[in-house]
């Protein structure tokens, strides 16, 4: 971090001429277990990584954001704070637009800003490299005009902004792991009234995350009819969201739903139910348990919600084989390709990289990328 703070700073001084008046950073994230359960009001277990975006800020005498992104060949894009409009083209830059945007309807500020945005999130891997640019966002402008912003709040504005200025209809579980996560813990939120709860992971897993290298695009993918499908069976069983149903009321109602809504939902309920499941196994230290809420919260997100890939099913299968009720896998995130998170002890970390190398490799002739990762603490935390 200092290393890249240090350089950062160097190249914002090359491109603006001084010294920046603020460096934020905001980490990404993997989800542990709870997927398309948020926006259903339902719960997550998130933990934030050590991999995030930096930003070097400054003020600037007139209205001009100007913004260079060091990912993107150092391309630069402005626009004055009085007229924000989106490119609608599922740009890096509408993250930016939309997040000040939605800043400025709580906020007076009175001044652009010079930004040099950097960040080492893989793209497009589920692992949330848009979120961890607006938290970082709003995390710099709070610190460059004193703004006092809180974590939660600061998360709910970036999510409105992804919802209504790019046009995702996420739920709120990234930008809130990435303002709110905590050190060594995974994080659990209700998200239906945004408490949150902190639990460690067993010492003796590690945090391996595999990504398959199949790019996924949110805005693009199914995403938003997955949310829709959710939000209907809810309005047809007379509830405000799935969080207020339980497993049983579902298979008690299972004729008021065609067969695709019924399977939809019965992820989403048991789900969520796996997520307090697992907050307890990592409070009692319990492996077996661990293991199997893992597998089986994927094969719900494979065969009932059908968010799942052959690419990341295969990932999945492998490391079972090896790794047996030792740990755990299972894809992570929006799913339709990207990551698969793994728990696993430290002394089966290179035989399941080997392995999974070598198999996916013969298989889909296709490289998987390994990140052994830290859980960091989010934005909002120092
Ligand atoms: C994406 C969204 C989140 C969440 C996950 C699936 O990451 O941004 O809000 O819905 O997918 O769990």
């Amino acid at each position: 971090m200092q290393n890249r703070e240090a350089e950062l700073a160097s190249e914002f001084e090359k491109l603006y001429q001084h010294s920046p008046q603020a460096i934020c950073h905001a980490p990404g994230r993997v989800n542990l277990i709870g997927d398309h359960t948020d926006y259903n009001q339902g719960f997550v277990l998130p933990a934030a990584i050590n991999f995030g975006t930096d930003i070097a800020a400054s003020k600037r005498d007139d209205n001009m954001v100007v913004v260079v992104a060091a990912d993107f060949e150092f391309q630069k894009v402005e626009f004055s704070i009085d007229d924000i409009f989106p490119s609608n083209q599922n740009c890096w830059s509408d993250y930016v637009k939309g997040t000040i945007k939605e800043l400025l309807k709580y906020y007076d500020i009175h001044c652009g800003v010079n930004l040099l945005v950097s960040g080492n999130v893989p793209q497009g891997a589920g692992l949330s490299s848009s979120a961890s640019l607006e938290v970082a966002i709003l995390k710099t402008f709070s610190v460059l005009f004193g703004l006092n912003l809180e974590g939660v709040k600061a998360a709910v504005m970036a999510q409105t902004a992804e919802n209504e200025f790019v046009g995702c209809q996420c739920g709120i579980m990234d930008q809130l792991i990435s303002a709110m996560g905590e050190k060594e813990h995974a994080l659990l939120i209700d998200c239906e009234n945004l408490q949150l709860k902190k639990i460690k992971v067993p010492k003796e897993l590690s945090l391996l995350i595999i990504n398959s290298n199949v790019p996924r695009g949110l805005v693009d993918s199914e995403y938003n009819s997955r949310r829709k499908q959710c939000e209907q069976v809810a309005i047809s069983l007379d509830v405000l969201s799935l969080r207020h149903l339980k497993l049983t009321d579902l298979q008690k109602n299972k004729s008021k739903l065609d067969e695709e809504q019924f399977i939809r939902a019965r992820h989403v309920l048991s789900e969520s139910d796996r997520v307090i499941e697992l907050f307890d196994a990592f409070s009692e230290g319990d492996l077996s348990k661990i293991s199997r809420l893992m597998y089986q919260s994927h094969e719900s997100l494979k065969n009932d919600f059908e968010v799942s890939c052959e690419q990341t099913d295969f990932i999945v299968e492998v490391a079972r084989e090896l790794v047996g009720d030792k740990g755990g896998a299972r894809m992570t995130g929006g799913g339709f390709g990207g990551c698969v998170v793994c728990l696993i002890p430290q002394e089966m970390i290179d035989l399941v990289k080997q392995e999974v190398e070598a198999q996916y490799y013969r298989r889909f002739s296709l490289a998987p990328d390994f990140y052994l990762c830290s859980i960091e603490g989010g934005s909002f935390i120092h």
